[in-house]
């Protein structure tokens, strides 16, 4: 198939192949008014209309709420499955047999432990330090410890740090809570599941804490329901960084630099503080007006995608009631319910297609677990590390992947001469 275009400044007529429903930007240039032309180019800030490669791994459809992983259902992964199963899943593209999965479990149990130099990064920040900053550091430092990571052309060296890289990321992030808390950090139990383990770093090392195994299988499911999700602006910053062929750690980095955002993986702590904000139902239609009046956002709505209901927010809502059924309800359940009640049958959101994402019920659960709401968007890393690791994988073998260096349009001076001081 062709697109056919006519440059009206020349006459001239080009035909441009169309390949999955896009044109190859670089096929523009030859669009040019002569030869000193450097030829049409895309204008598309952030990316709103821009593939940025082929990926095999997770599939959206934003109008209908789809999302599945390796072409499995969300909603099928979520009740059946398992974390690190997904993460099988996602970085090597089937579910694994039970010998496959064996093996993966117990690899990524042999890798939970960090040096103890990264104990000593994390003791050197202040007791009030975010903990995501605290993750990125911890994280970057796994690249300073593991040097072999820079060879990304060999499978072996990625496949350890992909192991690496999922196993240790929840033990930086409880050494981050525990840090905060003033506690000492709690050694990782391989004898534990994932979520069980994880639970118990941040919980655990006084002998009296017992880990509920219907919390640590919620906190399962919310890891596999965050795992990946396309080209989000976070694994678009692991690829891009990742295509300097810089070491994977770094690259995890940045995404976790770019989820750090409120407008992205942030979001999950600004709806529990909105939500508290708000505190009661009889404050919402005076904070709906906020919204609309645009000093106010409703954090946790809206989606690049998504204009239906996010399907992986259906799923953590039905979630919130097996974990309410151990901590009890979250009072903030109830205001919750009732501004996504009047948000969805208001006109401002009806019409700009605003429904509940991933982050809107997320932070209910993980306050009822006892997390701080500053430790919220460290869980989203945790549950999105297999996602990022996985796409950063398939975009070092993507032989029409370089470094990522786009374009800009010029809006500045022509030339002009530098001017001394004494004469400004
Ligand atoms: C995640 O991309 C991913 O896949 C991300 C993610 C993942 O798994 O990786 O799904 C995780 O980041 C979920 C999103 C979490 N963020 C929030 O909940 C923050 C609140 N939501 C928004 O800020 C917003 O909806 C975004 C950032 C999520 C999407 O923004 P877009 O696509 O750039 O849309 P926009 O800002 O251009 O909004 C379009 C219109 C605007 O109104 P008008 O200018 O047309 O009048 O909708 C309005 C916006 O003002 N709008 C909102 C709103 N979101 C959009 N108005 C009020 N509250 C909101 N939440």
């Amino acid at each position: 198939m062709t697109l056919t275009i006519t440059d009206n400044r020349t006459g001239a007529t080009y035909e441009l192949t169309i390949t999955d429903g896009t044109i190859r930007a670089t096929d523009l240039r030859q669009i040019k008014v002569d030869a000193t032309d450097f030829g049409l180019m895309t204008y598309d800030p952030a990316f709103m209309n821009t593939a940025s490669c082929r990926s095999a791994i997770t599939f959206i459809d934003g109008d209908v709420g789809i999302l599945r992983y390796r072409g499995i259902p969300i909603e099928q992964l979520a009740e059946q499955s398992t974390f690190l199963e997904v993460s099988y899943l996602l970085v090597h593209g089937e579910l694994p047999s039970q010998s496959e999965l064996d093996a993966w479990v117990g690899e990524i149990a042999g890798h939970v432990d960090v040096d103890g130099s990264i104990a000593d990064i994390f003791r050197g920040f202040r007791r009030d330090a975010h903990p995501m900053g605290m993750l990125q550091a911890g994280t970057a430092a796994l690249g300073t410890l593991h040097p072999e990571a820079v060879a990304i052309g060999d499978a072996d060296v990625r496949h350890r740090q992909i192991v690496r890289t999922i196993a240790k990321i929840a033990t930086l992030g409880a050494m981050a809570y525990r840090h905060n808390a003033g506690k000492d950090f709690v050694p990782p139990d391989r004898n534990l599941s994932y979520a069980a383990n994880f639970l118990n770093m941040l919980f655990g090392g006084d002998g009296s804490y017992q880990v509920d195994d219907r919390v640590a299988a919620a906190m399962d499911v919310l890891f596999i329901l965050h795992a990946d999700h396309e080209q989000n602006c976070s694994t678009s910053a692991v690829r891009s960084v990742g295509s300097s062929q810089v070491d994977p750690y770094s690259a995890v980095t940045a995404g976790l630099a770019a989820l750090y955002g409120p407008l992205h993986g942030g979001a999950n702590e600004a709806v529990l503080k909105m939500l508290r904000r708000i505190e009661k139902r009889g404050n919402i239609p005076a904070f709906i007006e906020g919204v609309k009046g645009g000093d106010e956002r409703l954090m946790g709505f809206g989606h690049r995608v998504y204009k239906n209901y996010d399907p992986r927010a259906r799923i953590i809502k039905k979630a919130c009631d097996d974990v309410f059924a151990v901590t009890g309800v979250n009072p903030l359940l109830e205001v919750a319910v009732e501004l996504e009640r009047i948000a969805l049958e208001d006109e401002y959101f009806v019409t700009r297609r605003l429904y509940p994402n991933v982050d809107f019920y997320s932070g209910l659960i993980y306050e009822a677990l006892g997390m701080p709401a500053e430790m919220f968007t460290v869980l989203f890393a945790i549950g999105r590390a297999p996602g990022w690791i996985a796409q950063w994988n398939e975009m070092i073998q993507d032989s029409d992947q370089k470094i990522s260096r786009p374009r800009q349009i010029y809006t500045g001076y022509d030339e002009r001469d530098y001017v001394p001081m004494s004469a400004r």
